[in-house]
């Protein structure tokens, strides 16, 4: 078989399962071609993307400008490493750090390696700005966490398929229950030795758990009163995901006007992954004010591609667009059309127990016994009635379509779920 010949569903799958290490269990689908909400399979069937590669391709697959950003690019200036200056980093620091209200960036390319960065970031704050004893610095996690795979992230994941025969564990992290603020209390009271709260704001991995209203405006008072960094991990829940440009919306500048929802939560180091570069590229940052990220020395961190010119342009595009098709409100809207259409199903489903999410970061979550898939067969179903979304955990399903998602499309997907869920039903 040449390199480039044209594979069938099978050929595809075989090729990756005799010569790709087994790390991920993929849906029985091979995807070639993707635009806006819509991806088509190498047979040619068209799919809703209802997972957006984990809520990397907010601003819809292929966008044309963000393609355009990226080709024209590439034609101009790849990488030069950080040994130099290029042209487009700059330009790309000064742009994000205002939207988002911070004073400093640093480019990464990948969620974990962002959380890794402010990780590092925390602790060099906590001996050279809070004064803690050198090594003696814990970062406080919540359980059930998700934040990437890398050696140190996972010594502090819950998930024992993510940890077992990983270790030895990196140490310095404290585990609390999330959404409990007394538990956080708790620890910064009792522990003079931390520097920093990592956070999702809302679970993703775990199950799209949306914390109580009022947690994350809580958690950042108690970090403030007990000086400890709030470190929001918003790799899958920013940039417009939830409705709003982040999660925990502080004086951004997105003015969308349902930041009024949640009162102002800014963390004091934002972590940014997935959607920064519309999927296009990975491109990952951490964004800081100066006080936190001038911690921050030549030397002390670094990747030959981070802040590369191409991701540069990629992530400005992908910005843009997010402002120009007013995505936010858009995933807002539609997300509340979504829970609702689902909530008036489920009042007489026994498949399905709660749908729950904000913006378009929704799950639902299947009634089913531990030895059942049902789920897993759920998503077939749905897969074979022309939308794509995967379990997350066993008996969750989540729901997060490309943002550029229009009314009629969403509607067509609603009911494409309740059909593939009416099947279910005894
Ligand atoms: C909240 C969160 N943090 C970090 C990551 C890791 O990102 P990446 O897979 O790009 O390393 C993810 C990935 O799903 C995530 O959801």
């Amino acid at each position: 078989m040449a390199v480039l010949e044209q594979l069938t569903s099978q050929q595809a799958i075989e090729l990756e399962h005799k010569y790709g290490a087994h790390n991920y269990h993929p849906l029985p689908v091979v995807l070639t071609k993707g635009k806006g909400v819509y991806v088509w399979d190498v047979e040619g069937k068209k799919y809703y993307d209802f997972l957006s590669a984990y809520s990397a391709v907010n601003q819809g697959h292929c966008h044309p400008k963000i393609m355009n950003a990226m080709i024209e690019q590439t034609k101009t200036l790849t990488l030069t490493s950080r040994a130099f200056y290029n042209d487009m980093l700059g330009r790309y620091e000064k742009y994000a750090t205002q939207l988002f209200g911070f004073d400093k960036l640093l480019p990464m390319n990948t969620g974990a390696e962002a959380v890794e960065t402010a990780l590092k970031i925390a602790r060099k704050w906590a001996y050279e700005v809070k004064g803690i004893d050198e090594n003696e610095a814990e970062i406080v996690v919540c359980k059930n966490n998700f934040h990437g795979r890398t050696t140190t992230i996972i010594s502090f994941s819950n998930d024992p398929v993510a940890r077992e025969n990983f270790g030895p564990y990196t140490k310095g992290f404290i585990k609390i229950e999330y959404d409990n603020l007394k538990a956080l209390e708790d620890v910064l009271r009792k522990n003079p030795n931390i520097a920093g709260f990592l956070v999702e704001p809302i679970q993703g991995e775990a199950g799209v758990y949306v914390p109580s209203d009022g947690y994350l405006v809580a958690a950042k008072a108690l970090c403030e009163t007990y000086n400890v960094l709030f470190i929001a991990d918003e790799v899958q829940t920013g940039i417009a995901r939830t409705g709003k440009l982040l999660a925990t919306c502080g004086n951004c500048s997105c003015n969308n006007g349902n930041c009024s929802d949640t009162p102002d939560v800014k963390p004091d180091i934002l972590i940014l992954g997935k959607a920064l570069s519309g999927g296009a590229y990975p491109v990952s940052a951490v964004l800081a004010k100066d006080n936190i990220m001038d911690v921050i020395k030549p030397g002390n961190h670094g990747s030959t591609f981070g802040g590369n010119p191409v991701a540069a342009a990629v992530a400005i595009a992908a910005l843009e667009v997010i402002q120009e098709e007013n995505l936010a409100e858009n995933a807002y809207i539609l997300g509340k059309l979504f829970r609702s259409e689902l909530n008036t199903y489920i009042k007489n489903s026994s498949v399905v127990k709660l749908v729950r999410g904000k913006g378009l970061l929704n799950a639902i979550v299947i009634n089913d016994e531990e030895k059942n898939n049902k789920a897993w067969d759920i998503c077939l179903a749905l897969r074979d009635n022309g939308l794509l979304a995967k379990p997350t955990h066993r008996n969750i399903i989540r729901f997060a379509p490309p943002l550029v998602i229009n009314k009629e499309q969403l509607l067509d997907c609603v009911s494409i779920i309740v059909k593939t869920l009416s099947a279910f039903e005894k």
